[in-house]
């Protein structure tokens, strides 16, 4: 199963909720909650490996109020950027925030994907090489053009044994996300989140490591800016492993029953739009163990952050059983494990 979420916002919530992702094939499934109240909807969409899909939902109930928080950073300059035809498809562009994800098997590259979902364990001619950027940032580079079936490609378009951008707006490969959201890890081991490479493979493999007793930001992607899916804003979407999963044994595109990566128990969401941070803690439909950790997620210092939202062992606290959102209309939130 695939997974990929949509943040939909609205001033009217029948607007939202009348607008489901249309589905790539049959076997679709509607489950939308119909509260005329609630102005967020976070529509998660699995598709399965026929791309058959199914879609449940979880929402929040926000204040009319839109306070516009200021963008606290956007592209962080580094280097002097990438230059297109300079570096071989062979050759993983490590630094400027790009992290080479070694134990996948694919040269450091998150997935290499055609237009035709072919796939290949090699950057190579008519591949689109998709990459990893640091915690707290995304890749800028996709082709504006997609797949017709609802697949997604994303990252470096190798051409003649070249790298070349797919968005050639920037020439910083990963710019710095919303920082509205920190992972707090009040554990004594590790907990290895596994964000979807996306646009790209969906897969679960860019990993953001937050050690016992440490924190690290969420990437809070601003969706009126990023990657869109047939015209719907997507958040981030952020796998997390049980505490004391390695990211090498978590961050991967898991097997059946093994509890890692799509198998993980718990899902994270995270967007920015019209001046508010979105954030979710979201089933996994594939796991139905409980976590070996709580997390629930905390208003910093200062911080509007409408709605309560919880996981304690192994159900939601929040607004609803299937997950739940807050919005945070100022400062910013954690999400904190213990
Ligand atoms: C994907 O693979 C199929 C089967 O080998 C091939 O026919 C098709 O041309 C490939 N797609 C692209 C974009 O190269």
């Amino acid at each position: 199963m695939k997974i990929f979420t949509a943040l939909l916002l609205s001033s009217l919530s029948s607007v939202a909720l009348s607008a489901p992702a249309p589905a790539p094939a049959d076997g679709h499934h509607e489950d939308h909650h119909k509260d005329e109240k609630r102005t967020v909807v976070t529509v998660t969409q699995y598709v399965d490996s026929n791309a058959a899909a199914a879609t449940t939902a979880s929402s929040a109930t926000t204040t009319t109020t839109l306070t516009s928080s200021k963008k606290e950073s956007s592209e962080q300059k580094r280097d002097s950027g990438f230059q297109d035809g300079t570096i071989k498809c062979s050759d993983f562009p490590s630094a400027n925030g790009i992290v080479s994800l070694d134990w996948l098997g694919f040269g450091g590259w998150a997935s290499v994907m055609d237009m035709d979902a072919n796939t290949s364990s090699e950057c190579k001619d008519g591949y689109y090489c998709s990459y990893a950027c640091e915690p707290g940032m995304s890749k800028t580079q996709w082709p504006s053009d997609q797949p017709s079936d609802g697949k997604s490609v994303g990252g470096l378009y190798c051409k003649n044994g070249y790298l070349y951008r797919t968005n050639t707006d920037t020439s910083d490969l990963c710019s710095t996300d919303e920082t509205s959201a920190t992972a707090v890890n009040k554990k004594s081991d590790s907990i290895a989140l596994c964000r979807t490479d996306y646009p790209g493979s969906e897969n679960m493999v860019i990993p953001t490591l937050v050690n016992g007793g440490d924190s690290q930001p969420i990437s809070v992607v601003d969706e009126d800016s990023y990657y869109q899916w047939q015209g719907q804003k997507t958040s981030a979407q952020y796998y997390v492993n049980n505490v004391g999963v390695s990211v090498e044994d978590g961050c991967i595109w898991g097997t059946s029953g093994s509890d890692v990566g799509n198998w993980a128990p718990l899902v994270l969401g995270a967007g920015y739009t019209n001046g508010e941070t979105y954030l979710s803690l979201i089933p996994n439909p594939n796991s139905n163990q409980a976590a070996n950790f709580n997390v629930k997620i905390v208003a910093s210092d200062g911080a509007n952050v409408q709605g309560s939202c919880g996981y304690e062992d192994g159900s939601f606290t929040g607004d609803g059983s299937d997950g739940c959102t807050v919005s945070v209309l100022s400062g910013s939130a954690e999400f904190v494990f213990y």
